[in-house]
């Protein structure tokens, strides 16, 4: 079936054309005069195209006039000129097959605003309203923005595995793979013997493709990952997903300094990606979801990035004349209240906090020479609060050594990691981009399950 994108017809508008387009009905209003008016989308952009109907047509009564919302068809005729306001053509067909009916007694989709929360219950049909077609678009244009900005600064793109048999972060928050049967799994010592599973150890889902992208910096220089984690987090927040997608650059020879420069850079090419290349998808946004969205964009394209040390946001934060839900104090982890106050009221856009206390971070930071804190990074952004996490990597074995050791963990689990700083061990530094949270900010959607086609939250695993 040879069809032409929507997308396509309207930035051509070539009048005369004989064209085919296929879609789905979003409305379909009768005139007197003997014709029909259906607007029907494709997905490739917002905007429908407007079908004019005759009633000259074999099967005008038998199906046009049946057509509702959400039915699929096909249909060929010429463009011309459009009565309407809006666009400038419109298609008058000589052919109109339908493909696949909706009765509106069932079909949930109707039109009319469905709430966010109705609308996750129906996963499968969201994706043809505006808000979600608008967000699989932008996803994708952002997606190919990350990719553009690596590519075109050389970083090598290294496929990380999504299976592991380590805890990145240290958080243990890892969700557990294995094929034993959870009735009647081998034990020894009383505990489940993993000896015996697939993998012959005990095996995750990752957290992060940081480790292996640091292998890969450590040979190649510039690196980055992008790809799926999972975090058995049980945080039922607007800003936490179980599975989310996270954009991981390392680079060799570089340091904090260079990392937060690369995340500033980074974030400021796609917001600048996504006003030039989804100006249509933002436009609806900026009308629908945040009215302020283009404008916060457009600012931080040319804005400069406050950055501040963690301990100066302490005290910032301590001398706040709000009352927050969490109480503060030097140590204490910054909730996500701190860090929208920092970015909302203190500095009224980004902040970059640097030089955590080495307690409330993972343990593959560097140490600083107060060794107190690590040259840990996030960036913050209003609404939100942290986007982007990173650090300059400890690159000393015999720090590392006792970090690891004082954490708790098992060195012998990080042998490879910790061989890394004996073999030509060089200064290193990384970032971790929660992909969705970005597409949070970038849309003004305020929760972050209607920003990926499937969510996985505590309690749902559903489509
Ligand atoms: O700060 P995080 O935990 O950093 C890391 O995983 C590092 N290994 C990254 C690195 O240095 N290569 O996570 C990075 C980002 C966060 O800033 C946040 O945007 C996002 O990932 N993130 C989540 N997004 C959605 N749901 C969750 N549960 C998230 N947890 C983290
Ligand atoms: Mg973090």
């Amino acid at each position: 079936m040879q069809r032409t994108r929507i997308s396509e017809i309207l930035r051509a508008e070539e009048l005369g054309a004989l064209v085919t387009v296929a879609g789905w009905i979003r409305t379909r209003r009768d005139s007197k005069g003997g014709f029909s008016f259906l607007e029907i989308n494709d997905g490739s952009c917002l905007s429908g195209l407007q079908v004019v109907a005759d009633q000259e047509l074999p099967n005008y009564r038998n199906d046009v006039l049946k057509l509702q919302t959400g039915c699929s068809i096909m249909t060929t005729g010429t463009l011309v000129p459009s009565q309407g306001k809006g666009q400038k053509v419109e298609l008058k067909a000589d052919e109109i097959k339908v493909l696949g009916w909706a009765d509106p007694e069932v079909y949930p989709l109707q039109k009319k605003r469905h709430s966010f929360e109705f609308l996750r219950t129906i996963a499968h049909l969201r994706p043809r309203t505006n808000t979600f077609g608008a967000v699989a678009r932008v996803r994708n244009a952002v997606a190919s923005a990350i990719h553009g900005f690596f590519q075109e600064k050389g970083f090598l793109y290294v496929h990380t595995p999504i299976l592991t048999g380590s805890d990145c972060e240290g958080a243990g928050e890892m969700f557990r793979v294995t094929t034993l049967d959870p009735a009647g799994a081998p034990t020894q010592g009383g505990t489940t013997d993993y000896t015996k599973d697939f993998f012959g150890g005990p095996a995750h889902l990752t957290v992060s493709g940081q480790l292996e992208a640091e292998i890969y910096a450590l040979a190649m220089g510039d690196v980055y990952t992008f790809g799926p984690t999972f975090r058995a987090e049980n945080s039922n927040t607007s800003r936490h997903l179980a599975e989310f997608w996270m954009v991981e650059p390392e680079m060799a020879f570089c340091d904090l300094e260079g990392d937060v420069a690369l995340a500033v850079e980074f974030l400021k090419y796609i917001f600048a990606y996504v006003l030039e290349h989804c100006s249509e998808d933002m436009a609806f946004f900026n009308g629908f979801i945040d009215k302020s969205v283009i404008q916060t964009l457009e600012s931080l394209v040319s804005q400069e990035f406050t950055t501040i040390t963690y301990t100066e946001g302490i005290k910032l934060i301590e001398k706040a004349k709000v009352k927050f839900e969490f109480p503060i104090t030097w140590g204490s982890d910054i909730q996500s209240e701190h860090e929208r106050y920092l970015c909302e009221k203190v500095f009224k856009g980004p902040v970059v906090l640097v030089d955590y206390p080495k307690d409330i971070k993972a343990f593959y930071m560097k140490m600083n020479e107060d060794g107190k804190t690590v040259r840990a990074m996030d960036v913050l952004v209003p609404k939100i609060g942290e986007i982007i996490g990173g650090s300059q990597r400890e690159d000393d074995h015999d720090v590392l050594y006792s970090r690891i050791i004082d954490m708790g963990f098992n060195p012998d689990d990080y042998w490879w990691y910790l061989e890394l700083r004996k073999f030509g061990s060089v200064p290193h530094a990384g970032f971790g981009l929660g992909f969705e949270r970005l597409i949070q900010f970038v849309t003004g959607l305020s929760n972050i399950r209607d920003v990926i086609p499937f969510p996985r939250t505590p309690g749902n695993i559903a489509f």
